[in-house]
């Protein structure tokens, strides 16, 4: 089937795919595949072995992509450590076509060119596409290579029989795209729960400014949003943070920074449309200054100083009742210092959440700014899970684990008060 009827799976779509390619005749096929990938959503950067560009020319790949191309380890301009970068950025392997000598060289964990050196530097499954003359694809040496990759845990789509570049027919032709495209989707369902998702974290207390040098905020240190949005990333989704805080986030992550509760909400509304799936970790303040000082308020201009404090919407029960959040899974916390799941059932139903996260502000040895935290996450179907004292990072996998398979199934609970928008924009599996 030509390349351009075959359609991209929905796995692959915005992943960030690293194309590996290897010296062989099918190399010129890969030019099609980055280009329906790159139409299709996905992030394709390509590396080749100098053989590789022989057949064919780095540029090509630059169009098709409109990434730059590594073909060696000391790529002029690149990264300091090209294949570091690319084994960190991408979310699957494509080797393709992978050579005789490639694979022998993967199987002995070589790396002195930059498609080895990207496959051993690689965090996320390999999908290898061999192709190459049918003598050679018969030889036991290959044969125990190929099964060494397998038992390594790399998927390997074998190669096709038909009419070979050397004039022989034989096995050892490429795989047919289909083939390639559906083996990479395979790979990334079995890895990444969540790929095809697009999920929403907010993180950090906000900050509500008195004058232009001072602000009403709180002990909420970003750590959770941050942990939450890494995992959800290394998951698979594509992930938008909406923070006040900053710490190092997953690579994958598009981090939009805030200050306000107006501006996180302001931020919200705008990547809600199209979301699956909303994490609001950020503690959001309940009361800013009615009136914000233009200009720095003087010690000497005032003896007793008295704030008005205005409220501050809820934001999550807000974007609930609006058309681009009504369809988006929502999930809460709660900080609580006593009753933890009476109160947090009665906000999860107050702001019409489908799943909250309570944990115990009182305790000092988790929650606000440590690396650990404890609590309890309930749902709207009744299910209550306790996550015992774990790091951030582990808790954020252990409410995704939780989280992910309810997507599709969320039953709808409006926020109470009711609101414009709610009715209409319900969401299915179906027109997700
Ligand atoms: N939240 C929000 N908008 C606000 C305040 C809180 O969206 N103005 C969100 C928080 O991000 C969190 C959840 O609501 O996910 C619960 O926050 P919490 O501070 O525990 O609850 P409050 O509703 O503020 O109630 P209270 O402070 O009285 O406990």
């Amino acid at each position: 089937m030509p390349l351009d009827l075959t359609p991209v799976p929905h796995e692959l779509r915005g992943l960030r795919i690293a194309l590996l390619v290897a010296g062989g005749i099918a190399a010129y096929k890969l030019v099609d595949l980055a280009s329906a990938l790159t139409q299709a959503g996905s992030q394709v950067r390509v590396a080749m072995t100098p053989s590789a560009t022989r057949f064919v020319g780095a540029p090509s790949f630059r169009g098709v992509t409109g990434n730059p191309v590594l073909t060696g380890l000391w790529a002029p301009g690149g990264a300091p450590e090209p294949h570091v970068f690319l084994g960190d950025w991408a979310q699957l392997v494509l080797l393709a076509p992978a050579t005789a000598n490639v694979i022998g060289r993967i199987a002995n964990g070589q790396s002195d060119d930059i498609v080895t050196a990207t496959v051993l530097a690689s965090r996320s499954p390999v999908v290898v596409a061999p192709a190459m003359n049918d003598a050679m694809w018969s030889k036991q040496a290959v044969r125990d290579n190929i099964a060494t990759l397998r038992e390594r845990g790399m998927t390997v789509v074998e190669p096709e029989s038909g009419h070979l570049a050397s004039g022989h027919v034989g096995a050892g032709r490429l795989a047919a795209s289909a083939q390639l495209l559906e083996a990479m989707a395979s790979a990334v369902r079995s890895r990444y729960d969540l790929a095809g998702r697009r999920v929403v974290v907010t993180a950090g207390g906000t900050r509500e400014p008195i004058d232009p040098v001072r602000f009403i905020s709180n002990y909420s240190s970003g750590k959770m949003g941050f942990a939450i949005a890494s995992a959800a990333a290394e998951r698979g989704a594509r992930v938008v943070l909406v923070t006040t805080a900053s710490h190092p986030a997953h690579n994958g992550v598009d981090v939009r920074p805030v200050e306000t509760a107006d501006e996180m909400l302001a931020e919200l509304r705008a990547q809600l449309e199209g979301a699956d799936l909303l994490v609001m970790a950020a503690a959001v303040a309940d009361f800013r200054p009615a009136k914000v000082s233009g200009s720095k308020i003087r010690r000497e201009e005032t003896s007793h100083l008295t704030l008005d404090l205005e409220p501050i919407p809820d934001l999550l029960a807000t974007v609930g009742r609006e058309k681009g959040g009504a369809g988006v899974f929502r999930v809460g916390f709660a900080a609580e210092g006593s009753d933890l799941d009476a109160k947090a059932l009665e906000k999860m139903k107050k702001k019409g959440l489908q799943a909250i996260v309570a944990n115990d502000i009182s305790r000092k040895d988790v929650g606000f700014g440590s690396d650990h935290n404890e609590g309890v996450i309930l749902f709207a179907d009744g299910t209550r899970q306790e996550i015992e004292r774990m790091t951030k990072r582990a808790m954020a996998d252990r409410i995704l684990d939780l989280v992910g398979p309810r997507l599709d199934l969320r039953g709808d609970v409006p926020p109470q008060g009711g609101g414009p928008g709610e009715a209409s924009s319900r969401r299915t599996p179906l027109n997700r």
